[in-house]
Parts: C-alpha cells; sequence; structure tokens
C-alpha cells in the first residue's frame, strides 16, 4: 500500500511491540523502511518477537525491557534510546491491560492494575519523548491506540474505559500544546482484531466471538493486522502531516451501528422489506382516508 522506504530512517517505539496489535504494527512499519525499538515486561516473548523480525528486517529491530508504570524506569528508557545516537521519530502507544469485571466487584487494586498501565503508563511515555523531542528541536508523530469506547463509554470494562478515555483527552490537548514543535498526536479505535491476550480476557470461554463479532459487523468481518499497520503507518507518515488531534475508528462501522436502533433489520430480506412497505402503505391510506 506504501512505497517500501517510506520509513527509511525512522525509528518508532511501540509499547507492547512484541505481542498483539503491537506487533501487528511493528511488522507493518519495518516492511515500510522503519527501525523499531519494541518494549515490554518479559524479556524471553521481547527477545522472540525481535529475533523474528530481525530474521526479515536485519537490524532494524531493538527491544528493551521497560515496566511502563514504572514513570522512572519510562524516563530512563528513553533517555537511553536517545544517547544510542538514533532518536525515536515516532511512538506508538500500545501497551495495555483490561479484563472484565462488575464495577461494584474491583477493588481499588483492581482499578490500578488497568489504570496504571493504560492511564499512568501512556502520559509517561508521551511526556518522557516529547520533552525529548521539544529539547532537541525534532519533529515527532504519536499515535495511540484507544477503543471507540472514548465516545461511548462501555461497561464491564470502566477502568479501561476511563483510562482510554483520558489518552483521548491527552491526545487533543497535546496536539494544540505541542503543535508548534512539529509534534502531532492522533489516536486509533480499533473494533475486534484478534489477539490471544485480548480474547482471553474480554471474551473468556466463548466458543468462537470472532465470528460472532464479524456476523454483527457492518462490513461482514473482524479486523486484520493489515487494517491496523496500514493506518498506523499512515498518520505517522508525513503525508499525514496535517492530522493532529483526531481518534479514528477502525472498525468497519461498527460502533455508529449500535445507535439508531433499527439492528433488527439488517437480517431482512426483499420479503421483510415488501411486507413493512406493505403495512406502512396501508397505515398512511387508512389515515388519508380518515377526514
Ligand atoms: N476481575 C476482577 N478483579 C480482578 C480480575 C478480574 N478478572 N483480575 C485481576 N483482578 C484484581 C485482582 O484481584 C487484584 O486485586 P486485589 O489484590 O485487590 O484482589 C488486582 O486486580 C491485581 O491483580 P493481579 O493478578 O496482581 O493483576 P496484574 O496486575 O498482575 O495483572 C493485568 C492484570 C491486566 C495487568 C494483566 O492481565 C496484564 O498484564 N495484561 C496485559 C495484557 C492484556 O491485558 N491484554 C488485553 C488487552 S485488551
Amino acid at each position: 500500500m506504501f512505497a517500501p522506504d517510506l520509513f527509511a530512517g525512522s525509528r518508532v517505539l511501540i509499547t507492547g511491540g512484541g505481542t498483539g496489535l503491537g506487533r501487528m504494527m511493528a511488522n507493518t512499519l519495518l516492511a515500510h523502511g522503519s527501525a523499531v525499538e519494541i518494549w515490554g515486561r518479559r524479556a524471553a516473548v521481547l527477545e522472540a518477537a525481535a529475533a523474528e523480525m530481525n530474521a526479515a528486517h536485519p537490524g532494524q529491530a531493538m527491544r528493551r525491557v521497560v515496566d511502563i508504570r514504572d514513570a522512572g524506569a519510562v524516563d530512563a528508557a528513553v533517555q537511553a534510546s536517545f544517547d544510542e545516537g538514533r532518536p525515536l521519530t515516532a511512538l506508538i502507544n500500545n501497551a495495555a491491560g483490561n479484563f472484565i469485571s462488575r464495577t461494584e466487584d474491583l477493588s481499588p487494586r483492581a482499578f490500578r492494575a488497568i489504570s496504571d498501565i493504560v492511564f499512568h503508563g501512556s502520559f509517561s511515555v508521551t511526556q518522557a519523548v516529547g520533552r525529548r523531542w521539544i529539547a532537541t528541536g525534532l519533529p515527532g508523530a504519536v499515535v495511540s491506540i484507544v477503543v471507540t469506547w472514548v465516545w461511548t463509554g462501555a461497561p464491564f470494562v470502566l477502568p479501561s474505559a476511563m483510562s482510554k478515555a483520558g489518552i483521548d483527552a491527552m491526545t487533543k490537548s497535546l496536539a494544540v500544546e505541542w503543535g508548534r514543535y512539529g509534534i502531532r498526536l492522533n489516536c486509533i479505535a480499533p473494533g475486534l482484531i484478534p489477539t490471544e491476550g485480548m480474547l482471553a480476557r474480554l471474551r473468556p470461554g466463548e466458543a468462537d466471538p470472532a465470528a460472532k463479532t464479524a456476523a454483527a459487523n457492518p462490513l461482514g468481518r473482524v479486523g486484520t493486522a493489515d487494517d491496523i499497520g496500514n493506518l498506523a503507518a499512515f498518520l505517522l507518515s508525513p503525508g499525514a502531516g496535517w492530522i493532529s488531534g483526531q481518534t479514528i475508528a477502525l472498525d468497519g462501522g461498527n460502533w455508529l451501528s449500535q445507535g439508531g436502533g433499527f439492528r433488527d433489520q439488517l437480517a431482512w430480506g426483499d420479503a421483510e422489506w415488501a411486507a413493512a412497505r406493505a403495512r406502512i402503505g396501508a397505515r398512511t391510506a387508512a389515515d388519508k382516508a380518515t377526514p
């Protein structure tokens, strides 16, 4: 979809880049000439992911074990990146944590298990990278992964919904505050793109959640690695240089289908529509016949 050298000379930090959506986006960027720095908490997982990436794109993937809940560790890690002489050119805030639970069942630690990663962690990384772009006079681009919950709220995942809404607010706020430094920030709000970690925590025990979600989606499918990789690449590319402060849904229009209230009609065929039209026509005729 893009020129293979679109990101030549770029170095993109991807939190949670060793698994799931982060790894998908890393692969797209690597395929278009970028180097990536993937962060995660588990050394062995990162090592395996980086080895696979470097096998396909020699020398282009580096890894760092960082827990983004620790703001001091985040700052030191970003400093180390810049000290290595190839400063970061972009950041993808992808690392997250989530599980479904009734809100009344959440303990304070349970709430913090999510908000420390998503809300505090995403801020820490964005601030640590942004302040170095500002200090060195370099431009930069940030893409953060949120969910359409930032617009609708979401029952049973309240700590995530609140934290992702915070990232959305950070994005809009900094798009204005840091625009003068040439720093752009945008969000992607993906629908279901099946990953093992997400399905285990948000759809536990469901036989085939991807098929169920696909059937209910306006475009009849779930998302793919290319879907999210391409949108992230576009938003980070120079061609998107005037796009900032935006949150873009990537879900086949699904979140819009929850409003309006006419979902049952998606299953109607010609016969149902003909019957409905006949009934409406009969009612209209009756109204007209009544003086
Ligand atoms: N329902 C309610 N409370 C839960 C819970 C659940 N399903 N799972 C954990 N908790 C509570 C625990 O009871 C504990 O609170 P307590 O000490 O007051 O009892 C608190 O949350 C922390 O539990 P712990 O097991 O220590 O969690 P953790 O911090 O080690 O791990 C995550 C939780 C979310 C951080 C972990 O699953 C993770 O690292 N996930 C990353 C990947 C991910 O979530 N991907 C999906 C993204 S969609």
